[in-house]
């Protein structure tokens, strides 16, 4: 398999630290844009890099008018996106509305509008956008479906833009990132991470997927093995599991 070497990035979602894990195993690149919405934190993120040139973006990442002009200050030569925005309330829907309006938008109905508008401008170039989804998205469980319903939609939703994509014959390509837990700031009050992967590891073979144009990728590679068992479980067997 052909390996392609990214030169110019933009991270979505730019401080998140398995995106920033990706681009610092990412050898080729010359130009990164972080895009987010604090300036502050970008810069932080900005820091932590060791790319010749890296441009801050910050926004409303979330809605259509905040998303629709981030884009248009982006270059037009971009060959790797990655939106990686996303957050964690543990409730369900009985939370609050609030809850499950902010997780739609910001896990869900952001990042789809995201993946429209790139298409849009990226369409007739190579450039390949990665959208970062979770295991959580494969099947609702009892510890974290609200969550789980926003990244089964963004996964379904990459997917069939990817078929779309490939059936009129795009240049633009769509990787969809599924990873399984991982040490971030994101879990970092979670008790739970006897199965957590290192985002250094997380960020080395999700780095190594995308050069090498891969599609639906698992990370760590078994959760593929796992999350296929756990699809096939009937509901008797799965409604007993409390994880
Ligand atoms: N860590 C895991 O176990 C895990 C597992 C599977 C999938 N994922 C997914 O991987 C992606 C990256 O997560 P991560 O682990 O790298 O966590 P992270 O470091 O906490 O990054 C989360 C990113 O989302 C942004 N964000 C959070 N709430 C936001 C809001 N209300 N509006 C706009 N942006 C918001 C954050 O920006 P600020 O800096 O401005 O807060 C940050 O850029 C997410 O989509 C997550 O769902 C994570």
């Amino acid at each position: 398999m052909v390996k392609r070497n990214f030169t110019k990035a933009a991270v979505i979602g730019g401080t998140s630290e398995i995106a920033l894990s990706i681009i610092k195993n990412l050898p080729s690149l010359e130009t990164v844009w972080l895009v987010g919405r604090d300036e502050t934190r970008l810069n932080v993120a900005a820091d932590s890099l060791k790319v010749a040139e890296i441009k801050v973006l910050a926004g409303d990442i979330s809605s259509g008018d905040g998303i629709t002009c981030l884009a248009s200050r982006l270059p037009e030569d971009l060959d790797l996106v990655i939106i990686a925005q996303g957050m964690l309330r543990p409730s369900a829907a009985d939370g609050g509305y609030g809850d499950l309006d902010d997780m739609i938008r910001v896990n869900l109905a952001g990042p789809c509008f995201w993946m429209d508008t790139l298409v849009r401008m990226y369409e007739h170039i190579p450039c390949r956008i990665c959208v970062i989804s979770s295991v959580a998205g494969d099947r609702g469980r009892a510890s974290n479906y609200l969550y789980g319903m926003t990244k089964s939609g963004l996964s379904a939703y990459s997917e069939g833009l990817a078929s779309s994509l490939f059936q009129r014959g795009a240049l633009c390509r769509i990787t969809l990132l599924k990873p399984g837990l991982v040490a971030t700031r994101m879990t970092a009050d979670r008790t739970d991470m006897r199965l957590a992967a290192g985002c250094d590891s997380v960020g080395r073979s999700a780095a190594r997927a995308l050069m090498a144009g891969r599609e639906t990728v698992y990370v760590p590679g078994w959760w593929r093995f796992v999350m296929f068992a756990v699809r096939c479980l009937p509901d008797f067997i799965f409604h007993h599991i409390r994880a």
